[in-house]
């Protein structure tokens, strides 16, 4: 169970993630919908560690993953697939999944 509880994020000044609430759990797929811009990538980066919480959580399970390292967070079984062409040229699409 992946839950984010009142999250915030952004980049410097600039805030995205005006206190988010949201769980995915197990067996089920979420989907998260909004326009260009919206602050879907910075969810995702913020649930990875690649972008800190500047308030509110990220727990998995029941910890508390924000402020883990992205390193650490991905051996918990969390993967981030970036919409850009950042993939691992000599790996198959298998191997890059
Ligand atoms: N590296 C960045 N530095 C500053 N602002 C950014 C950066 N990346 C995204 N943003 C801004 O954050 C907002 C949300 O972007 P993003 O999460 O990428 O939206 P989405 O993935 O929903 O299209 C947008 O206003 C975007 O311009
Ligand atoms: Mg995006």
């Amino acid at each position: 169970m992946l839950d984010l509880a009142d999250l915030s994020s952004g980049y410097g000044e600039t805030q995205v993630l005006h206190g988010l609430t949201l769980r995915a759990e197990p067996g089920r797929v979420l989907a998260i919908l909004g326009r260009n811009g919206a602050g879907k990538s910075t969810t995702l980066k913020t649930i990875m560690g690649l972008l800190p919480a500047k308030g509110g959580s990220v727990s998995f399970d029941g910890k508390t993953i924000s402020g883990m390292t992205p390193f650490d967070i991905a051996k918990l079984g969390i993967a981030y697939v970036p919409e850009t062409r950042d993939i691992f040229r000599s790996l198959s699409v298998r191997e890059n999944l």
